[in-house]
């Protein structure tokens, strides 16, 4: 026997007992007659004591040639510790060695392995099994492991179960690029890998499984960043014989389980539900932060001023911008000038792309002091001023510009001055729905793509618009995304499920009849064989485990993940093949 506890569970009820451990050496340091070492596993650290005197001398001899990493069984009697130390479960005793194996030796890490470590990105990514012994790393996949728990063990409660579809697959549109493989029996031919298993669980509502859930990997070919991975994890879900409102209601259980199960948080209030139109309107996207205020003030849409007063004013910066969005910072009017021509310089990065930042101070005298004082006057900041509650000693921002860019700048700005101003506090969850999307928008070349995809049914009230472009942007779906903190950690919809209705929407995204039937000929067929009504949704799991960890990025909560050239730096994967695997595969 290796070991009879782990390096996590000694404690004083245990002294005197005759233990075996066994695990890595974190530390080691001598002191005159005394050494000790410090052994790590998965459960925590214990300190092991050597003494002159009271030790073997053998043992004292071999542990000249330990080193940090090294793994060791070590034989002893728990004692009591004479120094506690109060940051450790175990820090009140430590064992008397009487033998120490020492079962491998290690050379010297690149990096430490602690709490923090001093390892760049690569390197730790290229020893990524050092950084998983890492204690924030080890609770990030504990913590993952007992959020897929939870999310089974709800669904399971809920009547559903869990099937497994494909990988090598044709294309599912789900608006990214696919990743490919060449098939070797059909040469020339390749599969595509599922970016999530939509229309097989569609198809299985055809076969009549009513509840559906899989935890499973999806494989989408786009460009990465903090929280997005080329493949990643969705607990994928779908329901017969529902309504948006089953499906909401199912899912916000869901969620509020897993955040008591995982965090003791009870959330208790139903979750807001805002329009996709209001979530643009007030915060500039679809995924609102909504842990704090500062909703975005609109003067000017698209050509309408809403603020009337403006399209009396002879500044051409305003009267050329077809949108002029403000935000309004509370107790901002004492900010300097310097803060202020921060901000500029921010919204002007290209990142972000505006020509300049507008301010307005109302003094706590009640006065107003603008950026632009010779075209407003007292009386059009007064105007302004009450258009959006700006009360005396505030401040307001304000951008100018072409639609999206201003809201999109409007949108970055805001969630900026929310971190500037310490609102986005990571252990404060605020999650929401945003509902009532768009089923199309039009891309800058006039075609229309789907929104969320093309099985999204529209609301039955604008189903006949599907057949009438010169409404295609008014046509709206039953469907939904779940957001929490400024991140989508979920989305789905009710889904169309008539042929005669899916193919209106295929030749509505531009696809001829063949086309159609070439791609999807299986589930236009299926949908002739009694396809129920049916709905439902997928959550980003790796998303869902890093807020829940308190974290955006999502790496850190996948054991062996991509950096953001999509590469295994580790496997050094992608790589070349051998010309006789690429003969094999007619490539
Ligand atoms: P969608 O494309 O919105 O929907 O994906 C669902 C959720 O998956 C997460 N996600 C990602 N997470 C990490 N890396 C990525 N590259 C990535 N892409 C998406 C997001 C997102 O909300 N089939 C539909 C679901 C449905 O309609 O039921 C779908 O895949 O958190």
């Amino acid at each position: 026997m290796y070991r009879t506890h782990t390096c996590g569970e000694l404690r004083t009820g245990d002294i005197g007992k005759q233990v075996s451990l066994a695990g890595w050496v974190q530390y080691f340091r001598q002191k005159g007659a005394v050494s000790w070492i410090v052994l790590r596993d998965r459960y925590g650290y214990t300190q092991v004591v050597f003494e002159e005197g009271r030790s073997k001398p053998e043992l004292l001899e071999a542990l000249k040639k330990i080193g940090r990493e090294d793994v060791l069984q070590i034989q002893g009697e728990v004692i009591e510790r004479y120094s506690k130390n109060k940051e450790l479960p175990t820090g009140d005793i430590e064992i008397l060695a009487d033998s120490m194996v020492v079962l491998n030796h290690s050379a010297t890490p690149p990096f430490t392995i602690e709490e923090e470590s001093d390892g760049g990105d690569d390197l730790r990514m290229k020893y990524r099994y050092l950084d998983l012994r890492r204690p924030p790393l080890r609770r990030n996949l504990e913590l993952r492991y007992r959020v897929s728990r939870a999310a089974r063990e709800y669904l399971d409660a809920q009547g559903f179960f869990e099937i497994e579809t494909p990988f090598l697959i044709r294309s599912t549109p789900e608006g990214a690029r696919d990743f490919v493989v060449p098939s070797r029996m059909n040469p020339g031919q390749f599969y595509a890998l599922p970016q999530s298993p939509q229309t097989f669980k569609q198809l299985l509502m055809v076969s009549g499984y009513d509840r559906y859930f899989q935890v499973v990997k999806c494989f989408r070919d786009e460009d990465l960043r903090a929280d997005r991975q080329p493949e990643f994890t969705q607990i994928d879900c779908e329901m017969a014989f529902v309504e948006q409102e089953d499906v909401l209601r199912i899912f916000e259980g869901l969620f509020k389980d897993i955040f008591k199960k995982i965090r003791g948080l009870e959330l208790k209030e139903d979750f807001p539900r805002i329009s996709w139109e209001e979530a643009m309107r007030h915060y500039g996207n679809d995924k609102p932060d909504i842990r704090f205020g500062m909703k975005l003030c609109n003067l000017k849409v698209e050509g309408h001023y809403e603020a009337p007063i403006l399209s009396s004013l002879a500044f051409k910066v305003l009267e050329e911008a077809p949108s002029i969005l403000a935000i309004r910072v509370e107790g901002g009017a004492s900010w300097t000038r310097k803060q202020l021509d921060e901000l500029t310089d921010w919204v002007k990065r290209p990142q972000i792309g505006m020509s300049g930042l507008l301010h307005l101070r109302h003094n706590p005298d009640g006065s107003f002091k603008s950026s632009a004082d010779k075209f407003l006057t007292q009386e059009v900041c007064a105007e302004l001023g009450n258009h959006c509650s700006l009360q005396a000693g505030d401040l307001l921002l304000m951008l100018a510009g072409p639609d999206a860019r201003t809201r999109k700048a409007a949108s970055e700005l805001r969630l900026h001055l929310g971190n500037m101003l310490g609102l986005r506090k990571p252990d404060e969850f605020a999650p929401l729905w945003v509902v009532d999307f768009p089923l199309l928008e039009q891309t800058d070349d006039g075609h229309w793509t789907a929104l969320h995809h093309p099985f999204t049914a529209p609301k039955p009230e604008h189903a006949l618009f599907l057949n009438q472009p010169e409404h295609f942007g008014k046509i709206r779906a039953n469907a939904y995304d779940i957001v929490l903190n400024g991140t989508e950690i979920g989305g789905g919809s009710i889904r169309i499920h008539e042929r005669g209705m899916q193919e209106a929407m295929f030749a509505a995204l531009g696809m001829s009849r063949e086309e159609a039937q070439e791609q999807f000929g299986f589930l236009l067929g299926a949908f002739e064989y009694g396809a129920p009504p049916h709905g439902g949704i997928a959550f980003g799991f790796d998303r869902l485990c890093a807020l829940l960890g308190g974290q955006e990025g999502i790496r850190d909560f996948i054991a062996f993940p991509k950096n953001n050239a999509g590469r295994d730096v580790m496997l050094d994967a992608p790589a070349g093949i051998s010309p006789e695997q690429k003969k094999e595969l007619g490539l």
